[in-house]
């Protein structure tokens, strides 16, 4: 079994045989003071994986080292094969990769429509596009809200729009910065059932969450991350019956 292969060597863990997104050695910070201290991580197309850990552990660092906000001072990074490492952000966009980041930035002053307009413009080539009617009718709840302002609409209906908004551009793959924080119970279904909807359509997530049972829920493989460092790799099984990992490196007692 793979996961037992992956406790005996902790290089191996987490391995992909055909990565969409391949993170490999990955050193980043700000200014002098570094963050990450060697992240590896891999995402397979069409997977869920989650990246937890607990506030401050350089989850948010990871995703911008990622899509290129945070060029990495060692390490690569690589999405169907080609090295984006030290790509702008503009530019990894444009390969289809998708990222909503923890602020969900929708434009207040415009219409849910219009918000989804302006995601069109950006993203990858023309042909993966989408066209914000498509993806609209995708969801229900902003479906019914297509002339209300941004700035009126709810916590998660604002985190939708920023998931749908990324979407217009084309995505392979969606990068989500804990897009269940702050947010009630049952908005937190409606998020999670959206992210399953999506990934069945085909687009793989890396879902970065603070909220493990979010990530358990969703994700089929988990990477927890302390510190900088990437100190654990598992199935939802494993990283479950795991109390010590759940206790040590999350701070959750199941
Ligand atoms: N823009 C920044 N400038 C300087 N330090 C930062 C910046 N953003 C984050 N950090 C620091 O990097 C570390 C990791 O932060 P972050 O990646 O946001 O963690 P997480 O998303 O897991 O909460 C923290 O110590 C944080 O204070
Ligand atoms: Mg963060």
């Amino acid at each position: 079994m793979s996961g037992e292969r992956a406790n005996e060597n902790r290089l191996d863990a987490g391995a992909c045989e055909d990565p969409l997104l391949d993170v490999s050695g990955v050193f980043a910070g700000y200014g002098g003071t570094e963050v990450l201290h060697g992240v590896s991580l891999c995402v397979q197309p069409g997977e869920i994986v989650s990246l937890v850990g607990r506030n401050g552990a350089g989850k948010t660092t990871t995703l911008r080292s990622i899509v290129g906000n945070v060029t990495p001072t060692a390490g690569t990074v690589t999405f169907h094969s080609e090295d984006v490492t030290h790509l702008p952000a503009e530019e990894t966009v444009r390969r289809n990769v998708a990222f909503v980041p923890e602020e969900r930035r929708v434009f207040p002053g415009l219409t849910v429509e219009e918000n989804l307009q302006v995601g069109h413009l950006g993203g990858g080539d023309t042909a993966t596009r989408r066209d914000p009617e498509e993806v609209l009718s995708e969801f229900e709840n902003l479906n019914d809200y297509r002339d209300r302002k941004g700035a009126a609409l709810s916590g998660g209906e604002q985190q939708m729009l920023a998931i749908a908004r990324a979407l217009v551009g084309g995505a392979d793959l969606l990068l989500l910065d804990e897009p269940t924080e702050g947010l009630a119970p049952y908005v937190v279904r409606q998020v999670e059932e959206l992210v399953a909807d999506l990934n069945d359509d085909g687009t793989a997530v890396l879902l970065v969450e603070q909220n493990v049972n979010v990530a358990l829920e969703l994700a089929d493989r988990h990477y927890v991350l302390d510190r900088g460092e990437i100190v654990y790799h598992g199935t939802s099984e494993q990283l479950q019956d795991n109390e010590e990992v759940l206790d040590r490196h999350l701070g959750v007692s199941m």
